[in-house]
């Protein structure tokens, strides 16, 4: 019984550990180092250039947002109503961690839903 008690609290604690959420602090560092020149400071973008983060509806997708700053994004997309088609460069060498805390920066600013990304999840799409 103590065995199994412990084996429970262990597994628990290694399960907050690995869901642990983004540090948006951090992640508004990283926004405006590496993505503010075209996303712009409140996230609007720049009509016909660059897509809104702020609102935008590519962020009710989880995994596909994650996935922007892994993998880049190239190609027609649509962006609250708007279509886009040019190309963002990927950030796939920065650490889970990084995009991770990016991502919760993003997708709680500017008035957005607010989700917590961890770096398994970032993990998950590369
Ligand atoms: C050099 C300019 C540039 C930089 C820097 C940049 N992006 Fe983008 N981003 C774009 C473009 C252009 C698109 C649309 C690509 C297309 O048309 O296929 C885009 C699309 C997106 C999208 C999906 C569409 C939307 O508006 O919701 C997300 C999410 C995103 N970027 C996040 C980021 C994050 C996070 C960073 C910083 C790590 C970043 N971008 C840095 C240019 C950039």
């Amino acid at each position: 019984m103590k065995t199994i008690l412990l084996l429970a609290t262990t597994a628990l604690a290694f399960s907050s550990l690995a869901a642990q959420a983004g540090d948006a602090g951090k992640g508004e560092k990283l926004y405006g180092t590496h993505c503010v020149a075209c996303h712009q400071a409140t996230g609007a973008g720049i009509p016909g250039a660059f897509p809104p983060l702020a609102g935008s509806d590519y962020l009710a997708d989880k995994t596909a947002a994650i996935t922007v700053p892994v993998k880049g994004l190239q190609g027609k997309v649509t962006v609250n109503g708007t279509e886009y088609n040019s190309a963002m460069p990927a950030f796939g060498h920065f650490p889970d961690e990084d995009i991770a805390d990016i991502m919760t920066y993003v997708m709680g600013a500017w008035g957005n839903a607010g989700e917590d990304v961890t770096a398994e999840e970032v993990a998950a799409v590369r």
